[in-house]
């Protein structure tokens, strides 16, 4: 298997594992909004589906091992890039749009480790329940999600969280979809302001969904009442 760790070092491997890793991960993450909507129609739609994708059993432990290893993959091969681009990179630079494109790097870097951090914590929270054990609501075997959500964004500290998180991704996503569009080669006078205003877009539509829900409580726009 030597080939595939030869293609994952080179420069070209590296910038392909990011492009295809962080595409499944864009993937999810839509997927992952339009499942969490539901809480807007209702304990019952969104306890529902959370039901069904536990219902999955096996599969859904395929699901989880296949997006965790995609997960990890993306971020080594982006600290490994990192390092490269470095290591390449001994003396400062001298044009002010490399500084600007080492700038969209470090900062890539920087909203991709704060999310690594909010997914664990993310993870504790709301898989696990070992992180606010205070809001863990059980339906039956399962988590009653619309309780534990209510619950846990009555909380102004918790919001806060979620909300600053939110603002991570939508930085990343919005530079990385362009770095995907550059890594596809699509870089041109005529695509380029295209390309730049559909990542603000679809980063904004992602990450402003999401604070929907962080501030559906405190806006008042959730149903009373239990599943
Ligand atoms: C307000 C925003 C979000 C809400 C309300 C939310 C809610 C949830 C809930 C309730 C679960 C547990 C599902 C279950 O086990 O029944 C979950 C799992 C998960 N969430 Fe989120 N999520 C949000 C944002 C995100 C974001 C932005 C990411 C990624 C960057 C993410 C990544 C994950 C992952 C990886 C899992 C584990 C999936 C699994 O184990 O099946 N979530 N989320």
């Amino acid at each position: 298997m030597s080939w595939v760790h030869d293609f994952w070092r080179s420069s070209i491997g590296g910038k392909t594992t990011m492009a295809v890793t962080g595409v499944l991960l864009f993937l999810f993450v839509i997927a992952h909004l339009l499942g969490n909507l539901q809480i807007f129609a209702g304990p019952k739609a969104i306890n529902d589906y959370a039901k069904t994708l536990h219902d999955l059993g096996p599969l859904l432990w395929v699901a989880r091992i296949g997006l965790l290893a995609i997960f990890v993959l993306h971020v080594l091969t982006a600290i490994r890039l990192s390092r490269a681009n470095k290591a390449a990179r001994p003396v400062a630079y001298a044009k002010e749009a490399t500084v600007q494109a080492s700038f969209a790097s470090r900062s890539m870097l920087l909203s991709g480790l704060s999310l690594l951090a909010f997914v664990v914590y993310h993870l504790l929270h709301f898989t696990v329940g070992a992180v606010h054990a205070e809001d863990v609501a059980l339906k039956g075997a399962n988590f009653d999600v619309y309780a534990m959500v209510v619950a846990s964004f009555s909380r102004l500290p918790v919001v806060i969280a979620y909300v600053g998180s939110q603002l991570m991704l939508f930085l990343h996503l919005q530079h990385g979809l362009q770095s995907f569009a550059q890594t596809l080669g699509l870089s041109h006078a005529r695509y380029t302001p295209m390309i730049r205003s559909l990542s603000f877009f679809l980063a904004a539509a992602i990450a402003g969904g999401n604070i929907l829900i962080a501030l559906a409580p405190t806006l008042g726009l959730l149903q009373k009442g239990a599943a």
